[in-house]
């Protein structure tokens, strides 16, 4: 393999950087030639490449959001778009790609696998909705992201005495909600894995308060129901003091932790070797703190289910 693609596609994480970074350098080290491609699939549509040498990537290690650009890009789904990003592929010679980004973003690279282009995934997305590997680039960031913000909002929920319902990220998935509710010490933490009563939720935040707690905070994954409906159902039921804040898009930006630089480093570097040992279609994934790469089509295919465990220690501890 002489020449190679990366892209960064859907939502962008922190992490994504230190990907690039790592996939060019490794790269370069095996001889190997790198084109960044902007704006994710767009960009192969669109003919946007760019060379990546070695400096290209420096001083980015420590950024968040992706200096390759990303999008969402229907246009790739079509049979058409995929005709025009293979032929630009081949026009640059491009013998093998790296895509970094979600789950949708592998369902791209899987298209681009059966088109015949070697393709390999990095799990990417704060969701960490990505089954085959325990922490996808960008989760770790973005749980002390909302970790951070729950730990400023109770300090103003404790001086009023008021209960904080927090809407966090997660698209359909409650893994950010639950590392961060369980990280935050937080009294509920609301997923949609798991069917829940607001009546209970009630009694719960009332029998808080009448032990004596100074507040009460509500964790809830966007995915499990409106967070503003949650705060009026609460305040109709309780009527104590409720107040709403979905963190929105502040939990994707951000410097990259330390363990998510290191996670895009193992990953990007991994992609790079199984590229050049012609390895195709595969994800490489972190379980147990070991690499692990699985074929793509069964990444897809399967679901990451939510750690029980946790929840259930998260829902002891909150008592
Ligand atoms: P994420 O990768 O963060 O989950 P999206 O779900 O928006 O984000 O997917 C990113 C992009 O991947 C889409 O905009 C599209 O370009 C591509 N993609 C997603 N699903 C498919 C599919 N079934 N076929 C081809 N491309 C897809
Ligand atoms: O998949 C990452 C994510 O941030 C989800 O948690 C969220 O539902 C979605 O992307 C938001 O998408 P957009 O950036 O298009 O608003």
């Amino acid at each position: 393999m002489k020449r190679i693609g990366v892209i960064t596609s859907g939502g962008d994480a922190p992490g994504m950087n230190a990907a690039i970074r790592a996939i060019v350098r490794k790269a370069i080290f095996y001889g190997i030639e790198v084109y960044g491609i902007h704006r994710g699939f767009m960009g192969l549509i669109n003919s946007d490449f760019i060379k990546l040498d070695i400096s290209s990537v420096g001083d980015i290690i420590h950024r968040g959001g992706t200096v390759l650009l990303t999008a969402r890009c229907d246009e790739f789904k079509t049979e058409e778009g995929q005709e025009k990003a293979l032929k630009n592929l081949e026009a640059f010679g491009i013998e093998g790609m790296i895509v970094i980004g979600g789950d949708g973003s592998l369902r791209g690279a899987n298209v681009l696998s059966k088109q015949g282009i070697p393709t390999i995934g990095i799990p990417t997305t704060i969701d960490n909705d990505i089954p085959f590997t325990d922490n996808c680039i960008g989760f770790d960031t973005a749980v002390n992201t909302v970790v951070d913000a729950v730990n400023k909002v109770r300090d103003t929920a404790t001086s009023h005495e008021r209960t904080f319902i927090i809407e966090v990220m997660g698209r359909a998935a409650g893994h950010l909600a639950l590392y961060t509710g369980l990280a935050s010490g937080a009294e509920t933490i609301l997923v949609p894995e798991i069917p829940f009563d607001l009546n209970d939720v009630c009694t719960k935040i009332e029998k808080g308060y009448i032990r004596g707690k100074l507040h009460s905070i509500i964790v809830v994954a966007e995915g499990a129901a409106s967070s503003i409906e949650i705060g009026k159902v609460i305040k109709e039921k309780t009527d104590l003091e409720t107040r709403v804040i979905i963190l929105g898009h502040l939990q994707r930006g951000g410097t990259p932790s330390a363990h998510d630089r290191i996670l895009a480093s193992r990953f990007g570097g991994k992609a790079v070797d199984l590229l050049k040992d012609n390895v195709r279609d595969k994800m490489v994934g972190l379980i147990k703190g070991e690499l692990v790469v699985n074929d793509i089509e069964k990444v897809l295919a399967a679901s990451k289910p939510l750690d029980m465990e946790l929840y259930r220690l998260a829902d002891i501890l909150s008592f």
